[in-house]
């Protein structure tokens, strides 16, 4: 597996099969424009000879004292072998000069955080459902 910490020079193309059980997930160039616009971003590759992202991790931060995890996932194929690890691992690494790193997940996802020396606590969300897929405002 190889490991990216720069989005820049990624395509659209190179992004497919993720967000899974979503129901209206962001496109593939959405996608791009999130990796590209994030604080910090962490992509997993398989190997030399193949460019497809199977796993991604973001980070956004006011780059002084804190930064958030919103979106972290391996390709369903890819998953159970250290991949999801080994991009939090490399994105905590990015992330080192900072305070705080928080994320929100599923109670399911609690011990593979807490793997990662992540503690529980208590969040509130709130979420707009119609604005899920990330698609630009008409006029924006
Ligand atoms: C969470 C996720 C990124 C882990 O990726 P991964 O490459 O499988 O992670 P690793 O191989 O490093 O670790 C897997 C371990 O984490 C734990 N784990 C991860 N997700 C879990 C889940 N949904 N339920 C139970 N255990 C889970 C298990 O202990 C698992 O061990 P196993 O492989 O023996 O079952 C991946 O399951 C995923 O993409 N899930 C959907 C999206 C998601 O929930 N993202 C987190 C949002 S904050």
């Amino acid at each position: 597996m190889r490991y990216l910490t720069d989005a820049s020079n990624l395509t659209a193309a190179q992004l497919g099969g993720f967000f899974v059980g979503w129901p209206s997930p962001p496109s593939p160039a959405t996608h791009l424009r999130l990796l590209q616009s994030s604080f910090r971003a962490v992509v997993a590759l398989p190997d030399d000879d193949d460019e497809r992202v199977v796993g991604f991790v973001t980070a956004i931060s006011d780059g002084v004292l804190s930064a958030y995890i919103p979106l972290l996932e391996v390709l369903p194929a890819y998953r159970h072998s250290g991949v999801g690890t080994e991009l939090v691992r490399r994105l905590l690494g990015a992330l080192d000069a900072l305070y705080m790193v928080d994320v929100t997940c599923d109670p399911d996802v609690v011990p593979f955080y807490e793997r990662l020396g992540f503690v529980a606590g208590t969040a509130m969300m709130r979420r707009q459902y119609q604005r899920q897929s990330g698609a630009p405002l008409a006029g924006a």
